[in-house]
């Protein structure tokens, strides 16, 4: 079965509004942030690809947030995340979850339909290959789904926001003397200035190669009547807040 073409389902401005509170409540009630950002991601998966009996990938899932709302879609889902401390986060169990790197994905060549990550991009230090071993894992006709906070996003700078605007390093620093601890999203550690110019050179250079066909770019949680502003170089960096790549294998 191949990727349908974007069937343009129109998120609102309600469903934008409900999942803004949602992430101002992220660390003091986790589960309603994540149980409907899941939700919300599958759905908007769904409208590329029918999920049922597809084997899907979450590369950096963490503890297996997205688990849940996979399998009630009728996919089986396997997470893969190389951080032991993610894996057992939120109480979480971490079901089906293989410890590795996106980086290096410890799977066989076109071995999943939907290889898919959230948030993960921003947080490796070479997004470009953990885009190129996504691609590799799928099997042809099968969806790769990409989204992740660009640099310069109001939340670019991940809890130093919105200090990474005077750079990365500064911004960490200053964390780090105001805390008293260095934050978890560390500049050139953990957190790296991932833009979307990046990512769409990558994706022009795969599609050149035949490697994949571009289904989707889109701003992640804006409603479809702002969807318009990601086609636009350098203002796009900044007001997607966060960005969605969406390919098949060819
Ligand atoms: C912000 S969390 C995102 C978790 C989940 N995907 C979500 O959307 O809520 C970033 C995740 O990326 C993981 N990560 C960091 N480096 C990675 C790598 N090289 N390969 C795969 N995952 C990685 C982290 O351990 C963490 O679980």
């Amino acid at each position: 079965m191949g990727v349908a073409d974007h069937t343009h389902r129109r998120p609102d401005l309600r469903r934008s509004v409900e999942l803004f509170r949602a992430f101002k409540v992220e660390q003091t009630d986790p589960a309603r942030f994540y149980g409907l950002l899941a939700r919300d991601t599958v759905a908007q998966v769904s409208q590329w690809t029918a999920l049922t009996g597809q084997r899907v990938l979450d590369v950096g899932g963490g503890p297996g947030y997205f688990a849940d709302a996979f399998e009630a879609a009728g996919a089986s889902y396997a997470g893969l995340e190389p951080d032991a401390g993610e894996l057992t986060a939120a109480g979480i169990t971490g079901q089906n979850t293989l410890r590795g790197s996106g980086l290096a994905l410890p799977i066989a060549d076109a071995s999943v339909d939907v290889a898919f990550s959230s948030n993960v991009l921003e947080h490796v230090p070479a997004p470009r290959v953990m885009a190129d071993e996504m691609v590799r894992v799928t099997r042809r006709g099968g969806l790769i789904y990409l989204s992740w906070t660009p640099w310069l996003s109001p939340w670019g700078g991940h809890e130093t926001s919105p200090w990474h605007y005077l750079g990365g390093d500064r911004a960490a620093n200053r964390y780090a003397e105001k805390m008293g601890h260095r934050p978890k999203n560390d500049f050139g550690t953990s957190l790296f200035a991932c833009p979307i110019s990046e990512m769409l050179d990558w994706t022009r250079e795969a599609e050149q190669a035949g490697r994949v066909r571009r289904v989707a770019v889109l701003p992640r949680y804006h409603p479809w009547w702002a969807h318009w502003v990601i086609t636009v170089p350098g203002l796009r960096e900044v007001v997607s807040w966060n960005a969605v790549i969406v390919l098949e294998k060819r």
